[in-house]
């Protein structure tokens, strides 16, 4: 398939936003800008394009997917019901980065919700997304833009690396705001349960809804406990090469991290630090900042580049600083423990 590139400079290229509303409108498959990743855009109700994204990205098909709308009014044809605690997080977490999991209506076919009886819903707050939508003005699925298990894409250049000549159009519009998926609530329980962690934290969400349950399989001790949310089962996020993620106190995680570094050989060695401890690492192949500990949405937006980055210098072993488990660092724990196949090496 031959694959179109359109460098957009903003929502308002009319050109360019019809361009993507009418692809997506003829049943083709359009990778856009959201604020929180790229986007992988199929008309939701045209189970051929629907089926074109599953092939695209090589994604198991009994994961569902998230249907992205662009007003309000598109979730009442979607739902069979809008709980209290639901239309307050749409009140104010819409547009913004926030899934929600709402019971189905009789519209949504099975090819999206993979058979479930609940449909996800997510309104984008990128100008870009937001223009293709409106215009396009049907619901449109959209997974993150990568190859299944490949860290999720924050910039064209990512999406290129994984989707050329799998898709139609792609709409390069820099590199993406939050830079980590949104958060997946389902609000068909009470209290409502985070199944992804992603921009809005569950700080955020108590402070509008009250107490905010999380799936224990979050940030996993457990291996055999199944995730209620079915992306959340694979591996996802992997750099080729072997990663780790090291947990403590950061004297402690530094001093493991070197130690590891010289013992690692001839083997292409990277490090994946913050500003504040660039400078204790010594001897590595490579050494990526994502960011500083001070501001975790810097490292948030940052993650996914860092990790494709090892990739794009042939990195072998990846140490990876951890992060405490509150506010944007269970999200960012989240994404990196998967990155690592769970390889976390604590207590330091
Ligand atoms: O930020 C985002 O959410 C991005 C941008 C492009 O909008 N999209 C995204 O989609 O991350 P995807 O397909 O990569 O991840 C969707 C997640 C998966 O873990 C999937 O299992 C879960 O949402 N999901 C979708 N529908 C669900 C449902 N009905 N019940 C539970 N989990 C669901
Ligand atoms: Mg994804």
């Amino acid at each position: 398939m031959e694959t179109k590139i359109l460098t957009i400079q903003s929502a308002e290229d009319g050109a360019a936003i019809a361009e993507a509303a009418e692809a997506l409108k003829s049943g083709k498959l359009v990778i856009f800008p959201t604020e929180t990743v790229y986007g992988l855009g199929a008309d939701a109700l045209n189970e051929t394009a629907v089926d074109g994204i599953f092939t695209a990205k090589g994604r198991p098909r009994d994961n569902p997917l998230i249907v992205h709308i662009a007003h309000e009014d598109q979730v009442l044809d979607l739902v069979s019901v809008i709980p209290p605690k639901g239309k307050d997080c749409m009140d104010i977490f819409w547009p913004g980065p926030l899934t929600l999991i709402f019971n189905r209506s009789e519209l949504v076919p099975n090819y999206v919700t993979a058979g479930l009886d609940s449909v996800a819903i997510r309104m984008p707050d990128h100008p870009v997304a937001r223009s293709i939508l409106q215009e396009a003005n049907i619901p449109v699925v959209a997974p993150s833009a990568n190859t299944s298990g490949r860290p999720s894409p924050t910039t064209a250049d990512h999406v290129v690396e994984d989707m050329m000549g799998k898709v139609d159009l792609i709409i390069d519009g820099g590199h993406t705001g939050v830079g980590i998926e949104s958060t997946v609530l389902d609000v068909t329980v009470d209290p409502p349960m985070i199944l992804r962690p992603g921009g809005i934290t569950r700080e955020d969400l108590e402070a509008i809804i009250g107490p905010v349950d999380m799936d224990e399989t979050i940030l996993p001790s457990d291996s055999s406990i199944i995730p209620k949310s079915p992306g959340q089962k694979y591996k996802h996020y992997a750099p080729r090469g072997e990663a780790y993620v090291f947990a403590g106190n950061i004297i402690g995680i530094a001093g493991e991290i070197n130690r590891r570094v010289r013992e690692s050989g001839s083997k292409k060695t990277a490090v994946l630090a913050t500003t504040e401890t660039l400078e204790l690492y010594r001897g590595m192949d490579l050494l990526v900042n994502m960011g500083s500990r001070d501001n975790l949405k810097e490292v948030a937006h940052n993650i996914f580049d860092a990790l494709r980055c090892c990739d794009d210098e042939g990195m072998e072993v990846i140490f990876i600083e951890g992060f405490e488990l509150e506010g944007m660092g269970v999200s960012i724990m989240n994404r990196l423990l998967k990155a690592a196949g769970g390889k976390v090496i604590l207590g330091l």
